[in-house]
C-alpha cells in the first residue's frame, strides 16, 4: 500500500486516482475547483466515463480514496504525487499551455514538508520534467526537503479510460533518478504491463509520438477515402484488407469526420510547435492537420453537392461528442461541421444520448448562432422533416436505427453517413440518397469470417482461359 496524492480531478487525474485507490492504495486527489471537490464528494463525476462512478463510490465507501482542494492535506504523508493537469493548447502556434504544470508545481513546492516522487502524467512538451524540477526547487518552503522528478505518460482513451488504465499495453517511466522510475514501476507491478523505462525526455518524446503517429494513420486513411471515392473503391474494405497485414494492423484506420478530442489536435500541434522551434521544418505533421480539418468541409461540401443551397432547409445532426462513450465536446468536428451549416442559413435539429449539456455549451461558446439549433430528445425526432441527415458521432445506438422509419420522416432522403456505420447499397434500396467517406459504388462487401474456407470455394467463380 502506497500514500499517493493526484492533483487534478479530470479525465486523467480522477481516472488514475480512482483505479491506484481500486488497487489498494490510500489515495486523495486534489483539484482546485472548489465545485468539482464539493460534487465529488456527494459522489457526482465531473465527466462521463463508463465504469467510473461505481468504482469511486467503492472505493470512497473502503475509506480509500479522499478528495480536496487542499493541496497541504493532499501532500500529507504522500509517497507519489501525480501531476495530471491540463495542457491545452496556449499559442497561436500551437505550444502547450503549462501554466497549470507550473501552478501545481508551485502549490507542491509550497506545501511539501518531505521526500516524494513528483509524477508528470500530464501530456508534457519534452524538456518539462526539468522545468518541473526547476519551479519546485525554486519554491520550496523547505530547503531542506528533496524530491525527484518521473515522467510517466498516460494512453487511456475516453470512453474505456477504466480498461485502459487498468490493462495498459506498455508503461512508460522516464527519469534521471532511475530509483524513483523503479519505485513508480512497483505501484504498477500488478497490471502485469511492460515496462520501458528510460530518460526524462524520452518518456516525454514517446507521448507524443504515440499520439501522433495514431493521428498519422487517421489522416493517411482519410486521404485514401478521398482517393477511393474519387476512383470508386470501397475505403471500409480497403482498410480492412490493409489490416490483415501484422505490419500495418487494423486499428485507427476508420475514415470518417477526422479526429477531435482534447488530445490528437493539440499534441500533433505541440509537436509540430517543438519541431519548429527546433528550427525543423515538420512537413508531415503540418499534412496530418491539413488533411484532419479538410474532412470536416468534407461534411459540409457533401451537402451542398445535394442539396445545393442549405438555405431554409432543416439538416439533421446524429451525435455532437468528438467520439462515441464520452460527452466531452473538445475539438468535437460537430461544433465546426454545426457552425458552417447555421451560417449558411440552415435549421439544425440535434441528438447526442451523453453530451447534451456540454454540447449546448460548446456550441453557444464556439459562436453558433443557437437560435437555428434545437435539441432533441432521440433519433427519430432528429429526422423529422430534415432534408438531410448527418452522422457525426458513432454511437451504438444509431448503429441499428430503423432507416425505414427515418426515411418516412424526412423531407428528403439525404444521408450524409460521416462515420460510414450503414452500408451504402442497403441505404440505397432503403431509399437514400446516401454518401459516407470514402465508400465506392462496386458491390456489398463480402467479409469471410478467418480460416472459413468452404465459403471461399463456394464464392470462387470459375476462371475463363483467357484469364487465367
Ligand atoms: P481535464 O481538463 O479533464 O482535467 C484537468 C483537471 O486539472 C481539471 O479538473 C482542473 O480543474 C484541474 N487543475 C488545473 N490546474 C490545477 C491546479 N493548479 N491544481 C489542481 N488542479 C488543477 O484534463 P485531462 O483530459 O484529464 O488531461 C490532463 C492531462 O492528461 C493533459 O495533459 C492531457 O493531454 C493528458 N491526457 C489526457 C487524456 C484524455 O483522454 N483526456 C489521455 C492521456 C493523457
Ligand atoms: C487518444 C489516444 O487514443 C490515447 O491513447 C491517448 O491517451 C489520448 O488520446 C490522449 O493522449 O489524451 P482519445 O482522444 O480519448 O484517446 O480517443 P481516440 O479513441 O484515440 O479517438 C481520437 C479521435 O480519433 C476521435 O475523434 C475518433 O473519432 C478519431 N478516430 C479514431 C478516427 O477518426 N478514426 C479511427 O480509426 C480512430
Amino acid at each position: 500500500m502506497s500514500i499517493i496524492c493526484v492533483i487534478g480531478t479530470g479525465y486523467v487525474g480522477l481516472v488514475t486516482g480512482t483505479c491506484l485507490a481500486d488497487m489498494g492504495n490510500q489515495v486523495t486527489c486534489v483539484d482546485i475547483v472548489q465545485e468539482k471537490i464539493e460534487r465529488l464528494k456527494q459522489g457526482i463525476l465531473p465527466i462521463y466515463e463508463p465504469g467510473l462512478e461505481e468504482m469511486v463510490e467503492r472505493n470512497v465507501q473502503a475509506g480509500r480514496l479522499h478528495f480536496t482542494t487542499s493541496y497541504a492535506e493532499g501532500l500529507d504523508s504522500s509517497e507519489f504525487v501525480f501531476i495530471a493537469v491540463n495542457t491545452p493548447t496556449g499559442n497561436t502556434q500551437g505550444g502547450a499551455d503549462m501554466r497549470y504544470v507550473e501552478a501545481a508545481a508551485r502549490s507542491i513546492a509550497e506545501e511539501l514538508d518531505h521526500y516524494a516522487v513528483i509524477i508528470n502524467k500530464s501530456t508534457v512538451p519534452v524538456g518539462s520534467g526539468d522545468f518541473v524540477s526547476r519551479v519546485i526547487q525554486n519554491n520550496l518552503k523547505r530547503a531542506d526537503v528533496s524530491f525527484s522528478v518521473v515522467s510517466n505518460p498516460e494512453f487511456l482513451r475516453e470512453g474505456s479510460a477504466v480498461l485502459d488504465f487498468q490493462k495498459p499495453d506498455r508503461v512508460v517511466l522516464g527519469s534521471s533518478d532511475p530509483e524513483a522510475a523503479h519505485r513508480v514501476a512497483k505501484l504498477y507491478l500488478p497490471l502485469r504491463a511492460p515496462f520501458v523505462i528510460t530518460d526524462l525526455y524520452t518518456a516525454e518524446m514517446i507521448k507524443y509520438a504515440s499520439n501522433a503517429f495514431l493521428a498519422t494513420k487517421i489522416s493517411f486513411i482519410n486521404e485514401i477515402a478521398q482517393i477511393c471515392e474519387r476512383l470508386g473503391a470501397d475505403v471500409k474494405e480497403v482498410a480492412a484488407g490493409m489490416g490483415y497485414d501484422k505490419r500495418i494492423g487494423s486499428a485507427f484506420l476508420d475514415a470518417g469526420i477526422g479526429y477531435g478530442g482534447s488530445c490528437f489536435p493539440k499534441d500533433v500541434r505541440a509537436l509540430a510547435h517543438m519541431a519548429d522551434e527546433a528550427g525543423l521544418h515538420p512537413q508531415m505533421l503540418h499534412a496530418v492537420m491539413e488533411i484532419n480539418y479538410d474532412q470536416r468541409r468534407l461534411i459540409v461540401d457533401k451537402l451542398t453537392n445535394i442539396l445545393g443551397t442549405l438555405r431554409h432547409c432543416t439538416v439533421g445532426v446524429l451525435g455532437l461528442a468528438f467520439k462515441a462513450n464520452t460527452d466531452d465536446m473538445r475539438e468535437a468536428p460537430a461544433v465546426d461541421i454545426i457552425r458552417w451549416i447555421t451560417a449558411q442559413g440552415a435549421q439544425v435539429q440535434v441528438y447526442d444520448p451523453v453530451a447534451k449539456e456540454t454540447g449546448r455549451e460548446a456550441l453557444a461558446r464556439e459562436g453558433v448562432n443557437m437560435e437555428l439549433v434545437t435539441f432533441c430528445e432521440n433519433a427519430y425526432d432528429v429526422a423529422n422533416n430534415a432534408d438531410a441527415l448527418v452522422i457525426i458521432t458513432e454511437w451504438n445506438e444509431f448503429k441499428s436505427l430503423n432507416m425505414q422509419r427515418i426515411r418516412g420522416a424526412m423531407r428528403r432522403p439525404v444521408l450524409i453517413d460521416g462515420r460510414n456505420i450503414y452500408e451504402p447499397s442497403e441505404m440505397n434500396r432503403c431509399g437514400f440518397i446516401y454518401r459516407g467517406i470514402g465508400r465506392g459504388t462496386g458491390p456489398a462487401p463480402t467479409v469471410l469470417p478467418p480460416g472459413d474456407t468452404t465459403s471461399i470455394l463456394e464464392q470462387q467463380v470459375p476462371l475463363t482461359l483467357e484469364e487465367a
